[in-house]
C-alpha cells in the first residue's frame, strides 16, 4: 500500500484529492495549518483507517515516511493570500524547501500545485508552457506569483541536482463543490 502525504489537504483541491486517493486504496497523511481549510472538508474521511489527519504549518520541516507527496499547501484566493503576504511567500517558498527536502530523504515521488498566475498578466491567449510570462515581483499578487515560481525553479533544481521524481502541474482557476458534500 502506498503511503502519500497530501499537504493542504483540508483546502479545496486537496480534500478531493485525498478522498480519491484513499479510494483508490493508499494510505494518506493529510498535513494542514487549516489557514483556509476546515476539518469539514475531510470530516467524512475522519476515522478511515487509511486515513489520517496533521496539524502543521508546512513552513516547518516535517520528518515522516511516505512514498508520494502531492504539495498543495498554499491559499489559493486573492482575499486570503494578501491577508499575510509574507507567510504566503514563506508557505510557497519554504513549503517546498521543506517537502522537497523530506522527499529526497525518503525518496518520495513529489508533485506541486502549481499555477497559471506563474505567467504573470500574460501577452499571449492561451500560454503555452514555453510562454515565459510577463511577471512584477513587487505588486500585490506577487506574493503568490512570485512564491509559485521560486517554488517551481526548486523543484526543477532539486530534478536535475538531486534526480528527485519531481511533477509540477500548472493549474487555471478551478471550481466546484465541497468534498464533504
Ligand atoms: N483552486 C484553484 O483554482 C487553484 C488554481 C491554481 C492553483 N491552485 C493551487 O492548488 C492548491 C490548492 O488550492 P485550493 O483551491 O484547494 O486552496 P485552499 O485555500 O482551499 O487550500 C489550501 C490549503 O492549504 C492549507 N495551508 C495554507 N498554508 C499552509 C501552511 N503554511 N501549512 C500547511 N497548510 C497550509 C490551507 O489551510 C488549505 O487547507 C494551492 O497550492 C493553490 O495555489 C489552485
Amino acid at each position: 500500500m502506498k503511503r502519500i502525504l497530501v499537504t493542504g489537504g483540508a483546502g479545496f483541491l486537496g480534500s478531493h484529492l485525498c478522498e480519491r486517493l484513499v479510494a483508490s486504496g493508499s494510505d494518506v497523511l493529510c498535513v494542514d495549518n487549516f489557514f483556509t481549510g476546515n476539518k469539514e472538508n475531510i470530516k467524512h474521511l475522519l476515522g478511515h483507517p487509511h486515513f489520517e489527519l496533521m496539524r502543521h504549518d508546512v513552513t516547518f520541516p516535517l520528518y515522516v515516511e511516505v512514498d508520494e507527496i502531492y504539495n498543495l499547501a498554499c491559499p489559493a484566493s486573492p482575499v486570503h493570500y494578501q491577508f499575510d503576504p509574507v507567510q504566503t511567500t514563506k508557505t510557497s517558498v519554504h513549503g517546498a524547501i521543506n517537502m522537497l527536502g523530506l522527499a529526497k530523504r525518503v525518496k518520495a515521488k513529489i508533485l506541486q500545485a502549481s499555477t497559471s498566475e506563474v505567467y504573470g498578466d500574460p501577452e499571449v491567449q492561451p500560454q503555452s508552457e514555453a510562454y515565459w510570462g510577463r511577471v512584477n515581483p513587487i505588486g500585490i499578487r506577487s506574493c503568490y506569483d512570485e512564491g509559485k515560481r521560486c517554488a517551481e525553479t526548486l523543484f526543477f533544481d532539486y530534478w536535475r541536482q538531486h534526480h528527485l521524481r519531481i511533477k509540477v502541474a500548472r493549474i487555471f482557476n478551478t471550481y466546484g463543490e465541497d468534498a464533504a458534500r
